[in-house]
């Protein structure tokens, strides 16, 4: 069997430039071609990194392509993934999955039709520091998670995007945007969600873009930008969850798990870096010391200094899962159930009521040092 799989990206936007430039570090993958709805946006981007630029219809019937990654924008994912699917290639997909329960259950059931592999983002709780965290739970450390908190708060996406617009419109919004990264980290240390209630709201009903090209440009706000949640676990931990794009500063930590034998402090789901602290009963939290894991590793300069970015670690361990015949860690079934979570927890703000989630999964399997080193080129 191959060692690799030929890899094709539609949507050549933002984010197609962390996975072209990623892709190298990782094994079973070799993005050869991208392409876009904007021919001349797959162009230059295939100039930048040295592949090949086609047309969606010609890449979905490549024959040296075996799995296309989705990085349109949210509400062309369902379309776009159906097209994949359809035309007989694995699919990966960046979050959110789909808009719907309904249309992710169409994927899930294309998928199965057509002896598929599926899989999507967010793929950062593999990072080192999240697995870290799911080392020290699944070693008791803390005892049972009974609760916790999650705050993901800021003042929206207008100011550093080029084309903000899809963050405001339904399937943008801070729940459905950077809530896949949060819900994701809860999926793999608690395990699945039982049901939701929210109060939803939005500041104002429309937003200043302040980034390049188009600054001063208004645009509408057709989602809630401020949820405040309660997710139920089907192991009887309840969570609260904060996001908001309308919070200018506040000073709550991104993430804090409570159990019977200590609390866990985590940093933000959405890196795959950062500092992991636990308090044992009656003492102060100490930062645990760090572990020789290589997807926590600084390897980017950023503003606030040099942080570990692992983009592309959730497709390499689909392509490694594919040509091994083992479990996805971020498959269709936990997206599919965060797709549940999230879309209920909206829900719940129209409707005013808690909302039972309709789904189930099981938590994905721990990626230890030896199992991360295994996906990555160079050990
Ligand atoms: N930008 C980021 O930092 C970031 C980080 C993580 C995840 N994501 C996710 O990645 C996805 C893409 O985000 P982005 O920031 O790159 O957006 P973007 O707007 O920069 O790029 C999206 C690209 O998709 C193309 N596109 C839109 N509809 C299409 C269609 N029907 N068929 C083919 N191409 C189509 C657009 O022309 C555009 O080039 C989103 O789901 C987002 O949530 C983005």
């Amino acid at each position: 069997m191959a060692k690799t799989l030929g890899v094709g990206i539609i949507g050549s936007g933002n984010i197609s430039t962390t996975y072209l430039g990623l892709a190298p570090l990782f094994k079973g993958i070799k993005i050869r071609a991208v392409a876009d709805i904007n021919n001349e946006a797959a162009t230059a981007r295939a100039a930048e990194f040295g592949v090949e630029a086609r047309s969606i219809d010609a890449l979905l019937s490549s024959d040296d392509i075996d799995l296309i990654v989705n990085l349109t924008i949210p509400d062309a994912h369902f379309d776009v993934s159906k097209q994949i699917l359809s035309a007989g290639k694995h699919l990966y997909s960046e979050k959110p999955l789909t808009l719907s329960l309904k249309d992710g259950l169409e994927l899930q059931k294309l998928a199965t039709t057509k002896n598929l592999k599926a899989g999507c983002a967010p793929d950062t709780f593999l990072g080192g520091a999240h697995q870290l965290a799911r080392k020290l739970v699944d070693d008791g450390e803390v005892g049972t998670l009974t609760s916790g908190t999650a705050h993901v708060m800021s003042h929206g996406m207008e100011h550093w995007h080029p084309n903000p617009d899809f963050f405001f419109r339904p399937g943008g919004g801070p729940i459905l945007d950077l809530g896949p990264y949060y819900i994701a980290n809860l999926i793999n240390l608690i395990g699945p969600v039982k049901r939701v209630a929210a109060l939803t709201s939005m500041a104002t009903p429309t937003r200043t873009i302040s980034s390049a090209p188009r600054a001063g440009e208004k645009i509408d706000v057709t989602t809630p930008t401020t949820i405040q949640a309660l997710l139920e676990f089907e192991s009887g931990a309840s969570i609260t969850l904060s996001a908001s794009w309308d919070v200018w500063a506040h000073n709550h930590p991104n993430m804090e798990l409570y159990g019977t034998e200590g609390s866990l402090f985590l940093p933000d789901p959405n890196f795959f870096g950062g500092k992991v602290k636990l308090a044992k009963p009656g003492k102060k939290a100490k930062a645990v010391k760090a572990w020789a894991h290589p997807l926590g590793i600084p390897n980017q300069k950023h503003s606030e200094g040099m942080m570990a970015n692992y983009r592309c670690a959730g497709l390499a361990d689909m392509a490694v899962a594919i040509l091994e015949d083992r479990d996805i860690r971020c498959s269709l079934e936990r997206a599919l159930h965060g797709v549940d979570v999230m879309v209920s927890i909206l829900r719940s703000g129209e409707e005013k009521k808690f909302i039972d989630i309709q789904t189930s999964c099981s938590r994905p399997q721990a990626l230890g040092v030896k199992e991360a080193k295994s996906l990555l080129k160079k050990q």
